[in-house]
């Protein structure tokens, strides 16, 4: 990690060259291509990203040591490649046959940052560096600091608009569930090897990653940030992705299998009892029209769409319910559920576009949580949904702090209630369906009470 200290480089160098063009007007230096990734020694010199303190006049100028911060979850980007060095991903890469971890191309799509053309500070080593989300940024970054270039200017050079619910999603999801482009995929055979299993929420965890300030002046170049968008949003934009790649015929199998990591990974991993009068640990669920020993289709972002969709776009969530039953009944029935699968993909990206450019306000946002907590309850039968209902608990919670809608003591008393029920999600082999439908019950009365 040596060298963001003295990376002042491109950056100081490019400040006193602006000085300079402003005089002869002609240009000393060819800056990189646009869409070069630069590296994260071209972002972190002291007088850029590099601070030591939150003290710049528009951004805090400190995001690199956020970044860097390996005791919180804001530094775990910058050791995604750091982590492939260690023994349980050399288990893996050696289980599967892959050689060294920290060279496979299996896994650097999402342990390191996928960049096509690369300047000359560039290094693999950096992990997740900050053109892995805001964009390559040959094209902007000797310019994007002047007084009189806009944050619109640097979107038309080639950086990520994030502050838009859908560009965000789109970005994260390639790692936080894989895309297309190679080395961006984990399949159950990585999981098999070892892999943790893969557990997203847009929300939350943008939060967690957090270095910027929603203050004022962030307001005025960007506009209000609407916790709850980007959670629907987010959601609605996970199921395109699943559906999607499920639907593309590269990823749906894994030899004569269906691809398991798109399954519910408890349907598979139970326990079998021969006792005479046992009882099943599979249930059966309301959104979903299964025969026994059918494995599920992941549907934790389904339930979770469905729930914001009838609040926010009844019409198109009727269509998306629609398309979620046909899916899971082509499912049990056909070997070949790719047009079903499309066709849900199509619902979920036409109910993304919609819900990007909705007003959420108190009413909704409290309807939202009902919705998961109290009307989508009968369809957490499953590990996943579960813990995906738990981060929406706590995001639509927060959502409605942001608004000023709750004071924060008042979404802090039920902290013990969201506590229980990150307990029962804390271990997947542990998982009490039943005992988790009454806690979310719970909570939901609890929010209830604070209307
Ligand atoms: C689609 C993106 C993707 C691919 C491909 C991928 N990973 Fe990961 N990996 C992740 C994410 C995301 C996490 C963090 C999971 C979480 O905590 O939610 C992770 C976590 C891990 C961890 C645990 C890290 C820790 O801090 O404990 C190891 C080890 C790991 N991956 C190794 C590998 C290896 C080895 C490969 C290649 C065989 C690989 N990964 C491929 C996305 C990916
Ligand atoms: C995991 C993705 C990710 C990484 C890695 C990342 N950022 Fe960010 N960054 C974001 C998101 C999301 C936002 C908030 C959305 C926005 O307004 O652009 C943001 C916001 C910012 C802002 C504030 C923008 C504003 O208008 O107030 C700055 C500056 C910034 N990042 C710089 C960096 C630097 C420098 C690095 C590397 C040291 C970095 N980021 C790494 C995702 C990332
Ligand atoms: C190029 C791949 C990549 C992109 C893009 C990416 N991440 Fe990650 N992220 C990872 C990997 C890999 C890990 C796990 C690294 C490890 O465990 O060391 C991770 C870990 C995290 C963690 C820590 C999770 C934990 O359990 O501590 C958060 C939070 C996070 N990412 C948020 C985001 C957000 C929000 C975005 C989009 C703005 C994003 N990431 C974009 C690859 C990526
Ligand atoms: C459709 C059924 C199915 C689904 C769904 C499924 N698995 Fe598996 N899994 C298997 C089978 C079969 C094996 C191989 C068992 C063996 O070798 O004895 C396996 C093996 C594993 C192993 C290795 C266990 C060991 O001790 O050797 C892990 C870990 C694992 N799966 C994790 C997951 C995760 C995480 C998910 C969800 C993303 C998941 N599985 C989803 C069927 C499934």
């Amino acid at each position: 990690m040596a060298g963001f200290w003295q990376g002042q480089g491109k950056c100081a160098r490019a400040i006193g060259l602006t000085f300079l063009l402003a005089l002869v007007a002609t240009p000393v230096f060819a800056a990189d291509a646009p869409g070069t990734h630069e590296g994260v020694a071209s972002c972190g010199g002291s007088t850029c990203h590099g601070r030591l303190a939150p003290s710049g006049k528009t951004v805090r100028q400190n995001e690199l040591i956020t970044w860097q911060d390996t005791t919180s979850a804001a530094g775990t980007h910058s050791q995604a490649w750091q982590v492939l060095n260690r023994s349980r991903a050399q288990n893996i890469s050696q289980r599967l046959g892959l050689g060294p971890a920290q060279n496979a191309k299996d896994c650097l799509g999402c342990h390191s940052e996928p960049a096509s053309a690369r300047g000359s500070k560039f290094q693999v080593s950096d992990g997740v560096g900050c053109e892995a989300c805001h964009g390559g940024s040959g094209g902007w970054l000797s310019d994007h600091y002047r007084l009189d270039w806009k944050h619109g200017d640097s979107i038309k050079a080639g950086m990520i608009a994030l502050e838009d619910p859908r560009a965000r999603a789109n970005v994260c999801l390639d790692c936080h569930f894989g895309s297309a482009r190679s080395g961006q995929f984990v399949t159950h055979k990585m999981m098999a090897a070892g892999h943790p299993r893969v557990s997203f929420e847009l929300d939350l965890f943008s939060a967690l990653q957090r270095h910027y300030d929603f203050d004022a002046d962030y307001v005025k170049r960007k506009g209000l940030s609407s916790g709850i968008k980007f959670w629907a949003v987010g959601q609605a934009l996970a199921v395109e992705r699943q559906l999607s790649l499920y639907a593309d015929g590269a990823h749906s199998n894994e030899g004569a299998f269906p691809q398991f990591y798109f399954f519910d990974c408890q349907s598979c991993h139970r326990r079998i009892s021969d006792e005479p009068n046992a009882a099943l640990t599979a249930e059966a669920n309301p959104g979903r029209p299964l025969p026994p020993g059918a494995p599920p289709f992941n549907d934790e972002n389904i339930i979770m769409l469905s729930a914001i969709a009838k609040v926010a776009a009844p019409g198109e969530g009727a269509s998306f319910d629609a398309a979620t039953r046909n899916f899971h009944t082509v499912m049990a029935q056909s070997r070949d559920p790719s047009a079903a699968a499309s066709q849900l993909a199509g619902a979920a990206r036409s109910l993304a576009n919609a819900l990007a450019t909705h007003g959420f306000g108190r009413d909704e946002t409290f309807a939202a949580l009902d919705a998961v907590l109290n009307g989508a309850a009968a369809r957490y039968t499953d590990y996943e949904g579960g813990a995906q209902a738990v981060m929406a608990a706590d995001t639509l919670l927060n959502s409605l702090v942001a608004q000023g809608t709750v004071n924060r003591a008042s979404a802090e008393s039920l902290r013990p209630q969201i506590n229980k029920l990150y307990a029962e999600v804390h271990d997947t082999n542990a998982w009490r369906p039943a005992e988790f439908r009454d806690a979310i019950r719970q909570l939901a009365g609890a929010v209830g009470r604070l209307k």
